[in-house]
């Protein structure tokens, strides 16, 4: 498979299996353009397939999950054309050849099950393996599933599978005991096409919800409340294609932006949303960076000092769980002592062991909390990327070490970010596949 085929460096996937970084320290300098969310671009491809109307969706990143959710849609019967090169795909459900998705899909990636909200409305059937997906703790998919059964799904839970059956889903008074993405965009999808009127109580509220939220509304949806904790859904008889832009990617601008920050450079982001990125724009100028808007371009230049400070990870607007590892960096540069508290996910801290190897002082309390002294002297080696957010940590951790950071398990990053390496280059680090 060839990837990072229209920004940068065409790599092969198995030529690619970790980055080197060397002379860490150089400041990173320059312009770069935030491309499609990949976190908006899985439920908007999963939300085609309420429609035998086609779907289109311009700025999409290229990245390997949107692979994975290519193979699926086309393994249910959806045509699939995909334009890496203009960023673009076009999704026609018009019938399904499948109601159940492979498990060596759907293991790969948590997001494929979000065909089931899609799937059960649309078919009345759904199967499905529990879904796999980046290490971070636990994640499981009760409340999706609870949903659905108080949709009037008949739900059969087997050894590591669910079977969920509903003629017509029925519109209900949902609540949900935790904020779930993904949970809530499976939810509001089946409901799209339910009968009668369904609420959704402690509703997720991350900007990828609105904009899928508003995708739907393109289609013929009724939905009000999108942002808030209350979303509110009337069902309707059937829903109309879309053609839509996928909004800019938070998580790629923040992980650039603190980039810019821990090398002492100046960086300028283009097409970022600045309401999107104000958790993460707080946090900058608390540590004593300068971070200016002009429309949509963020501009973010290192101050002369970095300050340490207080990171809580939680459900937005809190400060987003998957930029915490990125910060971990900048925390470790800070003057004095610094604290993360992940409270999304059990297990997210797993990188600390990798960041310590490179020389950082950081005492791991436990799973979810994280004590650093800084700033600490990095050093180049060999560091392994866990998942997706913490290998995009050690690439940043090796643009201020000294020596050569040898980033191992890279696969790993190119399933969130396009063209990395690429980028990286062109903001001036010295940085390359290996
Ligand atoms: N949770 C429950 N019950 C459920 C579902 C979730 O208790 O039924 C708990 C989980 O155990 C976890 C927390 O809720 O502790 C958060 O899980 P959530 O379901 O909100 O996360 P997700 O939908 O699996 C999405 C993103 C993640 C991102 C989280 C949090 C996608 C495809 N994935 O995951 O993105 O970290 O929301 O914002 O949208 C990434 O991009 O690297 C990534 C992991």
């Amino acid at each position: 498979m060839t990837l990072s085929t229209t920004r940068g460096t065409t790599v092969s996937a198995d030529d690619a299996a970790r980055v080197i970084v060397t002379n860490g320290g150089t400041p990173l300098k320059g312009r770069i353009r935030v491309g499609g969310a990949k976190n908006a671009a899985l439920p908007m491809m999963a939300a085609a397939l309420l429609t035998d109307e086609p779907c289109v969706l311009e700025n999409l990143p290229i990245l390997e999950d949107i692979y994975v959710m290519v193979e699926l849609l086309r393994h249910l019967g959806a045509e699939v054309d995909l334009d890496t090169t203009k960023h673009r795909v076009r999704i026609h459900a018009k019938d399904f050849d499948q109601r159940s998705a492979p498990a060596e899909l759907v293991q790969r990636m948590r997001a494929s099950f979000l065909v089931s909200g899609p799937v059960l409305a649309r078919t009345g059937e759904m199967e499905t393996p529990a879904p796999g997906g980046c290490k971070l703790g636990s994640r499981p998919v009760d409340v999706d599933v609870r949903g659905f059964k108080r949709m009037g799904a008949n739900v059969f839970v087997g050894d590591g599978y669910y079977s969920m059956t509903a003629p017509r889903l029925e519109g209900a008074d949902l609540y949900m005991d935790y904020p779930s993405h993904t949970g809530t965009e499976n939810l509001l999808m089946a409901a799209t096409l339910a009968r009668g009127e369904t609420t959704i109580t402690n509703a997720a509220s991350e900007p990828e919800i609105v904009a899928l939220g508003n995708a739907l509304r393109e289609m013929g949806a009724k939905i009000s409340g999108l942002g808030t904790p209350y979303i509110k859904v009337k069902g309707v008889e059937r829903l109309r294609g879309f053609h839509t832009s996928i909004l800019p990617d938070r998580l790629e601008a923040g992980t650039f932006a603190i980039g810019g920050v821990v090398t002492g450079g100046e960086i300028i982001l283009d097409r970022v949303n600045e309401h999107d990125m104000a958790p993460l724009t707080y946090k900058l100028r608390e540590a004593g960076a300068e971070v200016w808007w002009n429309d949509n371009a963020m501009m973010v230049r290192a101050g002369h000092t970095l300050e340490s400070l207080e990171i809580q990870a939680l459900p937005f607007p809190g400060f987003p769980t998957d930029l915490q590892a990125a910060f971990a960096v900048l925390l470790t540069q800070a003057e004095g002592t610094s604290r993360i508290n992940e409270r999304v996910f059990n297990d997210r801290l797993r990188y600390v062991s990798e960041l310590q190897k490179m020389g950082a002082e950081i005492h791991l309390v436990n799973s979810q909390e994280a004590r650093f002294t800084g700033p600490s002297r990095l050093r180049g080696t060999d560091v392994q990327a866990l998942d997706i957010r913490s290998g995009a940590c050690l690439i940043l951790a090796g643009l201020v070490a000294e020596g050569e950071t040898r980033v191992h398990e890279i696969q790993h990053v190119r399933r969130g970010y396009e063209d990395i390496v690429g980028r990286f280059q062109k903001l001036g680090a010295n940085i390359q596949y290996a």
